[in-house]
């Protein structure tokens, strides 16, 4: 696809790596649960990179150690050539280069779309008035929200609160997206305005892990898919190799699952060796 031809890491910059995220030797235990054992992954400045695999996975905290809403137990997570698992880093400064959006959106539900863009870039920021009004409207343009401004969160559809959310990540002007199931919350039929912001940043050469079960838009817009199961990276590639032909039996089997929900229930009999689910 075309923006895989681009140059989109080649754009000249200060730090010695390519890599805006690098996650070296990460574990993560809960008690006694190990639910990361022992991540390495690579993201390029400008590459996006799907993460997949089951529920209990470790896609969530994965995410959450890149920006530290979760302390990893052990291994080192670079964001733009700066450790944030450095016990000295400044861990406000580093979250202000990585947005998040959750698959809830935790807008606030007592002010405007507007204020709710304005709200973070003052307290985070210490934007004035003014600038902080101005880079709100400038980033509800963004995602197609500019006629929203003044509503209140409830008078939105989930679709629109989500690109509000999204919106609120960009007003703050992150060098990374971290990106949550951001359209499992979603009415079918809200989910492609969503997706389409999230196409349009990827195509702006945004540095984004998504974790989704949205196949078509990994096998579109993702550089890299990545499958996890069980804590860890089972098998990584572009997407017509992970979701086209994945090579393992796990992946394929997750797959399976989640593209034909109800390929579990029929007798699998008849299906040629490297096809049987489960
Ligand atoms: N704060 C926590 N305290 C204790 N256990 C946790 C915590 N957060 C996650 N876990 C456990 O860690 C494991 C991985 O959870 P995680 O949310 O990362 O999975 P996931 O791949 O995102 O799953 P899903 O697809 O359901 O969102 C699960 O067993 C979960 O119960
Ligand atoms: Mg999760």
């Amino acid at each position: 696809m075309p923006q895989n031809e681009t140059p989109r890491n080649e754009t000249p910059r200060n730090e010695t790596s390519r890599n805006e995220i690098e996650i070296r030797g990460l574990r993560k235990s809960f008690g006694d649960n190990e639910v990361l054992r022992g991540i390495d992954l690579e993201v390029a400045r400008g590459e996006v990179v799907c993460v997949i695999g089951p529920s209990g996975s470790g896609k969530s905290t994965l995410l959450r150690c890149v920006n530290l809403l979760e302390e990893p137990s052990a291994g080192q997570v670079f964001v733009g050539g700066t450790e944030v698992t450095d016990l000295d880093v400044d861990i406000d400064a580093v979250r202000r280069r990585i947005g998040m959006v959750f698959q809830q959106f935790n807008l606030f539900p007592h002010i405007t779309v507007t204020e709710n863009l304005v709200l973070p870039q003052r307290r985070v920021l210490r934007r004035d008035k003014v600038k902080a009004a101005a880079v709100a409207r400038e980033n509800l343009d963004r995602v197609g929200l500019a006629e929203k401004a003044d509503a209140y969160p409830a008078q939105l559809s989930g679709g629109q609160q989500q690109r509000v959310a999204i919106a609120r990540a960009l007003a703050m002007g992150p060098e990374v997206m971290l990106f949550d199931e951001p359209t499992s919350a979603l009415d079918p039929e809200l989910v492609g305005d969503v997706l389409a912001v999230m196409r349009v940043l990827a195509g702006e050469g945004m540095t984004m892990m998504v974790v989704t079960h949205e196949m078509s838009f990994a096998r579109e817009v993702a550089d890299r898919v990545v499958f996890m199961d069980g804590g860890v990276i089972v098998e990584q590639g572009p997407a017509e190799q992970v979701v086209g032909a994945p090579r393992e039996e796990r992946t394929r089997n997750f797959l399976n699952r989640i593209l034909d929900p109800a390929a579990e229930a029929r007798p699998t009999s008849h299906l040629p060796p490297g096809d049987q689910p489960g």
